[in-house]
């Protein structure tokens, strides 16, 4: 989720591309609105979008979520997904889980949807089998340490996906504020290794709040 509707584009072409989106559902509509009230943070509409479309234009048959939130992704994702496919998804907070469990399942996805309750740092090495995509959206100061563990599960030619590479612009400019000093300067680290990881080629793109997509070498 991004800052601002101006925080990456000029904003009025943010707000040209909003009126670009396709209308959700009212599954969607539901979940926005409970991220709103509960001021729980979800993927921008286009970046869950992206996440759907790259999901099935690869014909991802498992995917791997670190960072699941209520599941508005995961949803995403599941709809670019054949029917045996598998989302396993990594999150620690017990209030989030409740929600998405709800909100899969009203989706009709809760067989194709494993969630790993824990810390992505304890989870992740306790994983086994082969990921065709991974999107890693949780703490931004251990992405880093995400993307060496999970590299190891994607195929050769599996995606990786990483949201708020731009976080708010601050990446570029300064910290917003002392709370946000070590996020940005983290994801200033991540970023430069991103883009030059022996194992990836990738980019970060000015889509939601910056996002970054790698194929694995
Ligand atoms: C930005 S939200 C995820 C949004 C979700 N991917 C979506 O787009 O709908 C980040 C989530 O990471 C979870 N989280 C926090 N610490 C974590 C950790 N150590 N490992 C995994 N997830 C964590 C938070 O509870 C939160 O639900």
């Amino acid at each position: 989720m991004k800052a601002r509707i101006d925080a990456i584009l000029h904003r009025e072409q943010a707000e040209y591309l909003d009126t670009l989106l396709p209308a959700g559902d009212d599954l969607l509509a539901e979940m926005e609105k409970y991220a709103s009230e509960h001021k729980t943070p979800i993927a921008d509409r286009e970046v869950a979008l992206f996440l759907e479309i790259t999901a099935r234009s690869m014909g991802a048959r498992r995917v791997l979520e670190i960072g699941m939130a209520i599941g508005y992704s995961v949803i995403h994702l599941a709809r670019g997904m054949s029917d045996d496919s598998q989302i396993v998804t990594i999150e620690p907070a017990d209030e989030m889980i409740r929600a998405a469990e709800k909100f899969i399942e009203t989706a009709g996805y809760t067989e194709r949807v494993r969630i790993e309750r824990g810390r992505a740092l304890d989870v992740l090495p306790r994983l086994d089998g082969t990921f065709d995509l991974v999107f890693i959206d949780a703490l931004k100061e251990e992405y880093g340490d995400y993307l060496e563990l999970a590299l190891p599960l994607l195929r050769a030619g599996g995606v990786v996906i990483v949201d708020n590479l731009l976080w708010g612009g601050q990446v570029a400019t300064v910290a917003r504020n002392e709370k946000q000093k070590n996020s940005t300067e983290a994801l200033r680290k991540f970023n430069r290794r991103f883009v030059n990881h022996p194992q990836l080629r990738a980019v970060v793109l000015p889509v939601g709040d910056g996002l970054g997509y790698g194929i694995k070498l």
